[in-house]
Formats: C-alpha cells, sequence, structure tokens
C-alpha cells in the first residue's frame, strides 16, 4: 500500500464556496475552485488522488464522510463553523475511521475564544491552521506522511 496511490478527500464546509469575497482579510483572495485545483495538482506531485467535495449542510458532511468508509485513506477537512458545534461530524469522523486532518485558513486560535474549541480535533491526526490555503497543501502532505508511514491507518 505504501507505493500505492493514496486516495484523499478534501471536504470543506459551511461558507467556503464563498472564498474569495468573504472576508478576504481574513479568508485570502483565493477561490474555492482555486484552492481545490491546488490541492489536485499537490496531489500529482505526491502521488495522491484527490478529490474535492463542499457542502454548507451538516448532513450532508457527515454522508460523504460515511461513504468515504473503505474508498478513501485519508480526508482533509475544515469544516468551517462546525468544527465548534458539530458533534455529528466527529461521530461519524469516529465511525468512519479513516485518518483526518483538520483544516483552517485561519489561525483560530488568534480570533474569538468561541473559535477556540473543536469538537473534531478529538478524531483527527492533527490540526493545522492558520496559513491561510497553504493551510490544504500542509494537511495533504501530513496524510501522506502518515499513510505512508502506517498504511494500514484505516482502522475499520
Ligand atoms: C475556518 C475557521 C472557522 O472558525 C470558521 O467558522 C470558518 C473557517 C477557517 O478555515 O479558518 O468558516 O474553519
Amino acid at each position: 500500500m505504501a507505493f500505492d496511490v493514496v486516495r484523499i478527500l478534501v471536504i470543506n464546509g459551511p461558507n467556503l464556496n464563498t472564498l474569495g469575497w468573504r472576508q478576504p482579510e481574513v479568508y485570502g483572495h483565493e477561490t474555492l475552485a482555486d484552492v481545490e485545483a491546488m490541492c489536485k495538482a499537490e496531489g500529482d506531485r505526491l502521488g495522491a488522488e484527490v478529490e474535492c467535495f463542499q457542502s454548507n449542510s451538516e448532513g450532508q458532511i457527515v454522508d460523504r464522510i460515511q461513504s468515504a468508509r473503505g474508498v478513501f485513506d485519508g480526508i482533509a477537512l475544515n469544516a468551517g463553523a462546525y468544527t465548534h458545534t458539530s458533534i455529528a461530524i466527529l461521530d461519524a469522523l469516529l465511525a468512519v475511521g479513516v485518518p483526518a486532518v483538520e483544516v483552517h485558513l485561519s489561525n483560530v486560535y488568534q480570533r474569538e475564544s468561541f473559535r477556540h474549541h473543536s469538537y473534531l480535533s478529538k478524531a483527527a491526526i492533527g490540526v493545522i491552521a492558520g496559513f491561510g490555503s497553504h493551510s490544504y497543501i500542509l494537511a495533504l502532505h501530513a496524510l501522506k506522511h502518515r499513510l505512508d508511514q502506517t498504511p494500514s491507518a484505516q482502522v475499520n
């Protein structure tokens, strides 16, 4: 497996479809399409197949995580505001057991205190925050590194 192509699912949650015009001083000027194209290009460089998904709906994110079981080797997840509220997304990550990296464009720890707590970190192998769109690239590298070290990291 270490030499196989790994499959990584990049999931973006609510309001991340507005990247480009949403608070650019916080989230930058790149659009979601830019970020997704960047992830796919980095995947090509890393020997990873990257698929991208975005939804504003918590239930659709839960469904997408569930359907990743047995299909994807890793998940890079920016759940947006659901990071700070969603036990359902935490439960989905725990259920599927696919290694996941929690991603944030902004440094959530420099921001409002309600952004300092994540329900999802408990199920994540790590958290990357504060590097703008480069956070996603770092997450892909971290996942690829972990999957190369522990090819059977997927537990279920
Ligand atoms: C975010 C941080 C969250 O607090 C916020 O609700 C988002 C984006 C980030 O990428 O910095 O929607 O996850």
